[in-house]
């Protein structure tokens, strides 16, 4: 899950994975920006680098997260190609491992990644897999393509070896049709730009598949058709609204009247600038979902709404 930051692609891609886990299925969701969102989100406390269940679904299913720690992927990864355990600790504190995760930013999203596939493609005793569904919450549009590209990413670093042999193990797993890339946007100008930037780059890299664009934060219309179009060409009966206060009840009606007029111009030019923001995302041909504005807040009895919505609308 991707998008432009602010749009909720930490709501969304919590949303989804719950969304997923439903009727018994087991999902894992997963952070790689070291925010501890997820945990905030679930109102839980902050996340160990370590699967922890989190939260529950219908008929059993199970929401486990993970929120991955670039450094301490580092060290399980020379543990695991090196056999270096007490040594590899002794890096982190000479700053090696720092150097590595920092200084070589694509060595540090091939351990993230990484991490990611290997959770795809673990299977339990019987050969299932572990997960039924795993979420990413990627980092943002900007950086999505290179993130994913991990492949040349650490060309410039090894062109053979461990490095190399895990780069193109996880290129493997991004690219097979198990994996697909979400989109999360608002219907406002710049994400929408985003959103579109980020769908051609992603096309144009090859390999890749694009899921669906989650339309968040969608305010109910509510205003018939013709008042909005009237209203948003200036053509507002202040007189009308008036009457109706008035006979709702109302005092003053008359300057009640004129301030509602002013919001429903703008409202009905919001509505406009909404619309064209769909038709361009309608152009981009993906599947698209709508998950509503929830003028409460998020909180977890907000996430399973929004996994609700996202299930009937069939994103899940
Ligand atoms: N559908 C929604 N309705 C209401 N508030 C939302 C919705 N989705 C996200 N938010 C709020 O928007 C803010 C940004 O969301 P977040 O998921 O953290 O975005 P991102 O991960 O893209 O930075 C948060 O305060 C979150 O609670
Ligand atoms: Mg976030």
């Amino acid at each position: 899950m991707t998008g432009k930051g602010g749009t909720g692609k930490t709501t969304v891609a919590a949303a989804l994975a719950l969304a997923l886990a439903a009727e018994g299925r087991r999902v894992l969701l997963v952070e790689v920006e070291e925010r501890q969102g997820i945990a905030q989100l679930f109102e839980t406390e902050a996340l160990p680098y370590e699967e922890r269940r989190i939260a529950s679904a219908s008929g059993g299913g199970e929401v486990h997260a993970l929120a991955i720690d670039a450094e301490l992927a580092m060290l399980d990864y020379l543990d695991m190609f090196y056999k270096l355990g007490r040594a590899g600790r002794a890096l982190r504190k000479l700053g090696a491992i720092d150097f590595a995760t920092t200084v070589a930013p694509g060595l540090r999203d091939v351990l993230l990644t990484g991490k990611v596939c290997e959770a795809v493609r673990r299977k339990d005793k019987a050969g299932w897999p572990v997960y039924d569904s795993v979420v990413l919450d990627a980092p943002p549009t900007g950086r999505i393509t290179r993130f994913l590209n991990v492949n040349d990413e650490v060309a410039g670093l090894a062109r053979v070896g461990p490095i190399h042999n895990q780069a193109q193990a996880v290129m493997r797993v991004l690219k097979s049709p198990q994996t697909a890339i979400h989109l999360v946007t608002l219907l406002e100008e710049m994400p929408v730009q985003e959103t579109l930037d980020g769908i051609a780059e992603l096309r144009a890299l090859g390999g890749l598949q694009l899921g669906g664009v989650f339309i968040n934060r969608v305010r109910p219309g509510g205003v018939p058709e013709a008042d909005l179009r009237a209203a948003a060409a200036g053509h507002v009966d202040e007189a009308e609204i008036a009457l109706g206060l008035k006979a709702a009840g109302l005092a003053d009606s008359q300057t009640l009247a004129a301030g509602l007029s002013i919001e429903l111009a703008e409202h009905a030019r919001n509505v406009a600038l909404q619309e064209r923001e769909q038709h361009e995302l309608a152009a981009a041909g993906q599947p698209r979902y709508e998950l509503p504005d929830l003028t409460d807040g998020i909180d977890l009895g907000a996430l399973y709404r929004l996994a609700e919505v996202l299930r009937e609308q069939g994103a899940a």
